[in-house]
């Protein structure tokens, strides 16, 4: 069978062999980059996380995909530390936890990003002496309040867009690492965004998805940088969840809630540097980069547009 299709093959003129050998191979090359996408993301086994110790820090888990993590973690057997700016919350947060998880140790730490970085790293520094942080989860974050121009982001916003996306991953990081380094092991999540690394562009949003940028930046050479430590660094790139930062409330089939969304994330910690781990993001990924960059940037802009209008008519 195989011998007569190549016979027939050889029998046309070398330009359409060539076509049909080029199409075969391409679509050889799709079905096995298929066959990877559902093994990675539906049936590749979560990493043991306690293989990097027996603590976790999670910045920012009094709400959202942070208080998703926190739960999920806990019930992984993962102590934690809850890094984070409400007391009220994290003493809620807390005791929730510790309501389904009994034998999880939790230690708070209050510190607001967007205040006195250097004494909240300290604070930090002091209650994760002595303990074997094995994994990191930087997800505190910000955006706007509503999509703007550049010329109509105010300083505060400005000001605190880039304390609380960059400074302060970057330098929770540093107060972490100098343990992982020494015990020889531990996995860095730091939660990016599809707004700057799926999408070409994110306008109306410009700071918020530079800010994202540079995570996705910081992240991979962190990888490079610490994988002969035994870390592994990784850069999640959701598209929408559903938490009060954005305006879908309820989730759906693109949007999933912050407790799927984790459950996803959880499962690729310690694989790729850079992953969106969500399944239908995934989906929405590879569509927009089939996609002419100038076709998704006219769309986003189009919707952005529409966004700020309704959010304008509601103030
Ligand atoms: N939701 C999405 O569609 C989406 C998409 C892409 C990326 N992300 C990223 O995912 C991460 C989590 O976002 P989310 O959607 O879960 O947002 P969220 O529900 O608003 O939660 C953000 C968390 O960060 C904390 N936080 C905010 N400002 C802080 C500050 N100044 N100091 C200390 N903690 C602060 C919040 O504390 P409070 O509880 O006190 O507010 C909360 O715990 C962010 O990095 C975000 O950029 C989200």
């Amino acid at each position: 069978m195989a011998e007569s299709i190549l016979e027939h093959l050889k029998s046309e003129p070398s330009w359409a062999f060539f076509l049909i050998t080029f199409a075969f191979f391409s679509l050889l090359t799709l079905f096995l980059s298929f066959l990877r996408w559902v093994y990675v993301t539906f049936l590749r086994p979560g990493k043991n996380l306690k293989k990097y110790g027996s603590w976790a820090l999670i910045t920012g888990p009094t709400d959202g995909i942070g208080k998703a993590f926190a739960f999920q973690l806990a019930d992984k057997g993962l102590n934690l530390v809850l890094v984070g700016r409400n007391p009220d919350k994290l003493n809620e947060v807390l005791e929730a936890i510790k309501s389904k998880s009994r034998s999880i140790q939790i230690e708070t730490v209050v510190m607001d990003f967007a205040g006195d970085l250097n004494d909240g790293v300290s604070r930090i520094k002091e209650v994760i002496q002595g303990l074997d942080i094995g994994v990191l989860i930087n997800n505190a974050g910000i955006s706007y309040p509503y999509a703007r121009f550049l010329h109509e982001v105010d300083d505060k916003l400005l000001n605190d867009l880039i304390k609380v996306n960059v400074e302060g991953i970057t330098k929770v990081t540093q107060a972490v690492l100098p343990g992982m380094v020494a015990r020889k092991r531990g996995a860095i999540v730091n939660i990016g965004s599809g707004s700057a690394t799926v999408i070409p562009s994110d306008p109306l949003y410009s700071v918020y998805s530079a800010t994202k940028a540079y995570i996705d930046q910081f992240s991979r050479c962190l990888y490079v940088e610490y994988k002969k430590s035994g870390i592994d660094v990784q850069c999640q790139a959701p598209l929408y969840v559903a938490t009060k930062m954005v305006r879908f409330r309820r989730s759906s089939f693109f949007v999933p809630s912050p407790d799927g969304y984790a459950r996803a994330g959880l499962r690729w910690i310690g694989y790729e540097p850079r992953c969106t781990p969500y399944w239908t993001h995934s989906i929405l990924w590879a569509l927009v980069h089939s996609l002419p960059e100038w076709i998704v940037d006219w769309w986003r802009l189009k919707s952005c547009l529409k966004t700020r209008k309704t959010e304008l008519s509601k103030i």
